[in-house]
């Protein structure tokens, strides 16, 4: 990696926030921290990034982001350790998906040394905000939007790199039930699906809105094609165990490449659990709920961790879930989550301490 020629300059925030902040009560992503990282696109170039006070950003209301969408985002967390050391989980491979998702949606690529110097910079000087309470952490919003203005429809020409900070508990308060979706999609075929982009998230607000209505906290995408296999929810990867097997769906040009996805398959491996990679389909999901099969589902991601599954809805039918006193899902997570918090060997070398 390249690095940079000059070291991060920080324009210090002249109060904190931190003391309005109630730490043991912490919803996700709704308090944000001091100070965020930005740099700015412009005349073929990035600026080389700054860490500045978090405030508001303004923008002409011609700039593309409003009417083209150009936009990607990063989820991601800092974790602190019992002797209050930081670390990041496998920040590498959000840079690389987010110079993915900026490939597909026209955006420039950010250089992998502004990505990786600039979050270390900014996640010193924030050390303070990343809570030590049991399940929560600094939730790290990356993301690149089209600043520069136009109404012709192509890709602009500035655009802006930020990093903002969020110290956040759990995404979800409770099990989860999901909804099998029949009718809408989230992703097809040669589309943006597997991006991290912004607008893949408004077209799902809908779809999941109905599914609210009825009670189901999440939607279970299916192929656009078909709706007969499922693929992935709304803010996380699906995996499935039927009997002792546990499976999830390949990744695709529909489906996010998850970075929890891929490392729970890779502790589970290293578990001796039997995984498969291959397509799930609903029908052989609702035969495993009627013949007792079907053990578990969980969702796995940045945000969501490993979530637990507590049935699903499909075809006006609600399926359950038995309860499990030794469940994949609380054994992948206890394990993840070790690594990510510094209390256990790290033999993967997924973990990145922030110095
Ligand atoms: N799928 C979608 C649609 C997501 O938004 C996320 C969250 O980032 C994931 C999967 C899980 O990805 P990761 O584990 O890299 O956070
Ligand atoms: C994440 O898990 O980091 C995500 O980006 C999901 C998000 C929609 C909250």
């Amino acid at each position: 990696m390249e690095t940079l020629a000059n070291k991060i300059a920080i324009e210090r925030a002249k109060s904190s926030k931190i003391h309005d902040v109630d730490f043991d009560n912490l919803s996700f992503g709704s308090v944000y921290s001091d100070h965020m990282l930005v740099c700015d696109y412009k005349d073929g170039e990035w600026s080389a990034p700054k860490v500045v006070p978090y405030q508001p950003i303004t923008l002409d209301p011609s700039a593309k982001i409003f009417h083209y969408g150009q936009s990607i985002f990063e989820g991601m967390k800092a974790y602190k350790d019992e002797n209050g050391k930081v670390w990041l989980f496998r920040p590498e491979e959000n840079c690389k998906r987010l110079n993915k998702s900026a490939e597909r949606l026209a955006i420039p690529q950010i250089p992998e040394a502004y990505f990786m110097e600039g979050l270390n910079a900014l996640i010193q000087v924030e050390s303070d905000w990343i809570p030590q309470n049991p399940g929560s952490s600094l939730y790290i919003r990356p993301f690149i939007f089209a600043s520069g203005n136009g109404f012709h429809a192509s890709p602009a020409n500035e655009y802006k790199f930020i990093i903002a900070c969020a110290p956040s508990g759990s995404y979800f308060s409770g099990k989860v039930k999901v909804l099998i979706e029949e009718t809408y999609s989230r992703a097809a075929n040669g589309g943006v699906g597997y991006a991290k982009a912004g607008g893949n998230y408004a077209g799902q607000f809908y779809p999941t809105k109905l599914a609210a209505d009825k009670g189901y906290q999440q939607v279970i995408w299916t192929d656009d094609n078909t709706h007969e296999f499922i693929e992935e929810a709304g803010a996380m990867n699906v995996f499935v165990r039927i009997n002792d097997t546990l499976m999830t769906a390949p990744t695709s040009d529909r489906i996010l490449d998850g970075i929890t996805r891929k490392s729970i398959l890779d502790i589970a491996k290293d578990e001796g659990i039997k995984t498969e990679v291959r397509k799930i389909s609903v029908h052989e999901l609702v035969k495993a709920a009627e013949n007792g099969s079907l053990k578990e589902m969980f969702g796995a991601g940045t945000a969501a961790v490993v979530s637990p599954i507590s049935g699903f809805g499909y075809h006006g039918k609600d399926y359950d879930l038995p309860e499990l006193e030794e469940s994949y899902a609380s054994l992948l997570k206890q394990r993840m989550t070790d690594i990510q918090y510094n209390r256990a060997e790290d033999k993967f070398g997924w973990r990145h301490e922030v110095i």
